[in-house]
């Protein structure tokens, strides 16, 4: 008992360290005044972040985040970032300068602007993700750190800017360490770098910084009537601020005011048959307009039910099967990461093709164009963050860190109509650490948002005879019940019509992987591997073996495109790309796309 006292207590602690030099993060940000700082950054790769530690030698000049320049001829500084090559930001660095294609560690990057803050207003840094360790300074001094490489953070810097020239500098660390989230093995490319949008937002002093709108699925359905809730938070705890909401469409113009915490909730119903339901066939959005003192924030937000009943997902009430296609977060033609809508719309284009009306977007929150460019598509999707694999379990800066990206990932996207599940981990070994941690992670899902689904990809323990079973305590913690399995690739190849399957729970079932590689061309018979007739075989077998499992809710293949990893290696074939995809790493279609095309359009 003592012991477990003892973690409890060293979690909380842990907590408090790692997220309380972190500032809660603005939602909905190019809806605000915004000032980017996109473009052309300046580089330097420091291997062995000289720039960061010998200032210690010479505190008074020594750190690359000073951007110190020689006054006097003999001054000896040995960098310059002006003297420096630049590169797109965002932009991974990997794809961006061959040096850096395997790179593993620091590079600082620096952006000089100018910049007239408006007085009496704040002025936010906001960067969409960095993967994955970030120092950020202004003009020489500290604005914050933060880890995590698919979320995104923002610091106030209203203090550190001045009217005029201002610079930044901002040290990237993307070195993987066991205790981190992902730990130090993940099959995807460790693209580093500012992987997203760096914009200066300028807000009032107090402002709306989050909100929720969405139906209330809480509340038995009154005949006829919807309830709509609307929570709106302050940047500060400060009462008596009225906020307006108004969708013009519904014409609902409505008045609150915030209380001590600076919260203000509403609730009102709503008559069904005027409100036009999010679905994929109809993904209706509304524009919303929340006020404050003069300043309008617009979103575009639709509306709909998810729930469970049984072994059915329900989407406004009625069972769906999800379609499904895994998506890694990399550009369509040529890798890196992707960070656009036009990126997004062609690879949500091909999942279209496929008959998908869903995405499992992998293994760590995509970028915000992504998730609002399928809401606007009409595809739903399971959002995940990379507890991947084998976490340090019992380590509290490594639970916090995971509590923290959970979080800004429900606080970013809690408004996007189509984002149905949140998913807490990836094939993560079973123990008894593993449960409390993931346990905690989903109650704080739970916590956050009580509007969606919660699950995690779990592991089948494949029996004996052809039987598998899905065995995981987790059962109990998730709304979806989500599984990986190869069979016909890892395991048991040509085994898929023998199978059979025990899945005693009684929730809503997913494959949340299945699949197997096959080099775009190559050709031969279907047992010889790595032809797309082998893929393709593969996935007929297992297409007619999932047939079989009764209940399921719905699928989503190991992966849509090949993708880039540093675990295969194999001359020829692999060449360091993850062959699963069923388009090439240059967006042609294999044989194996067209089987799963085929089978959902029976779904
Ligand atoms: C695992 C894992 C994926 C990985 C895939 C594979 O299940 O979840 O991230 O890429 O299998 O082996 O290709």
């Amino acid at each position: 008992m003592k012991k477990t006292m003892a973690i409890m207590l060293l979690w909380c602690l842990g907590i408090g360290a790692a997220i309380a030099d972190e500032v809660p993060q603005v939602a909905n940000v190019l809806a605000r005044q915004t000032f980017s700082l996109n473009g052309q950054w300046n580089y330097i790769i420091d291997v062995q972040e000289e720039g960061y530690y010998d200032y210690r030698m010479n505190p008074t000049q020594w750190g690359f985040f000073r951007n110190a320049k020689p006054q006097k001829p003999e001054d000896l500084i040995e960098y310059d970032f002006d003297k420096a090559p630049t590169m797109q930001i965002p932009g991974d660095w990997n794809t961006q300068d061959a040096r850096l294609f395997f790179y593993e560690g620091t590079v600082w990057f620096k952006r000089t602007f100018d910049y007239h803050p408006t007085n009496n207003r704040r002025t936010l840094l906001y960067f969409g993700a960095v993967n994955y360790d970030a120092h950020v300074y202004v003009n020489g001094r500290k604005a914050g750190h933060h880890i995590g490489g698919f979320t995104p953070f923002n610091f106030d810097v209203t203090e550190l800017l001045k009217d005029g020239e201002n610079t930044v500098i901002v040290k990237v660390d993307n070195k993987r360490h066991a205790e981190d989230v992902p730990t130090q093995i993940f099959d995807w490319w460790n693209y580093g770098g500012i992987t997203r949008d760096v914009l200066l937002i300028s807000v009032a002093p107090t402002y709306v910084e989050n909100y929720t709108l969405n139906i209330n699925q809480d509340v038995r359905k009154k005949k006829g009537f919807y309830t709509i809730r609307f929570n709106a938070f302050l940047n500060k705890k400060e009462a008596g601020q009225i906020i307006t909401l108004s969708i013009p469409e519904l014409k609902v113009n409505e008045q609150l005011k915030t209380s001590d915490n600076g919260r203000a909730s509403l609730s009102f119903a709503f008559p069904a048959k005027r409100l036009q339901l999010w679905s994929p066939d109809n993904p209706k959005r509304y524009r919303v307009e929340i006020s404050l003192n003069g300043e309008t924030l617009v979103d575009s937000i639709g509306f709909r039910t998810i729930e469970t009943r049984g072994k059915q997902i329900l989407l406004n009430g009625k069972p769906i099967f999800l379609k499904g296609i895994s998506i890694h977060e990399e550009k369509p033609y040529g890798g890196g990461r992707a960070n656009s809508t036009a990126d997004a719309h062609t690879l949500l284009s091909w999942a279209k093709e496929l008959g998908c009306n869903f995405v499992r977007l992998a293994h760590y929150p995509h970028n915000e164009y992504a998730v609002r460019e399928a809401e606007r598509m009409g595809i739903l999707v399971w959002s995940e963050i990379p507890v991947y694999w084998t976490i340090a379990w019992t380590n509290p800066q490594t639970y916090s860190n995971a509590h923290r990206q959970l979080t800004d990932m429900i606080r970013r996207d809690q408004n996007r109509a189509n984002v149905i599940i949140w998913s807490i981990a990836n094939e993560t070994p079973h123990s008894a650490e593993r449960d409390q941690f993931l346990s905690r992670l989903a109650q704080h899902a739970r916590s956050l948002d009580n509007t969606r689904l919660i699950s995690m990809a779990m592991e089948v323990t494949s029996a004996s005879n052809y039987k598998n079973r899905l065995q995981d305590n987790m059962h109990e913690y998730v709304d979806v019940v989500s599984f990986n399995q190869y069979i016909g690739w890892y395991r048991d190849v040509n085994d898929a019509p023998k199978m059979t399957w025990e899945i005693p729970y009684d929730k809503p079932v997913i494959i949340s992987e299945f699949g197997g590689g096959a080099k775009y061309g190559l050709h031969g018979a279907k047992n010889q591997r790595w032809t797309e007739e082998f893929q393709e075989n593969l996935y007929r077998e297992n297409c007619a073996m999932i047939d079989k499992i009764e209940g399921l809710a719905g699928t989503t293949p190991w992966i849509l495109k090949d993708f880039r990893s540093p675990r295969r290696v194999l001359n020829g074939i692999q060449d360091y790309y993850n062959r699963k995809g069923l388009f090439s790493d240059n967006g042609e279609k294999k044989k194996a796309f067209y089987v799963l095309k085929e089978w959902y359009e029976g779904k």
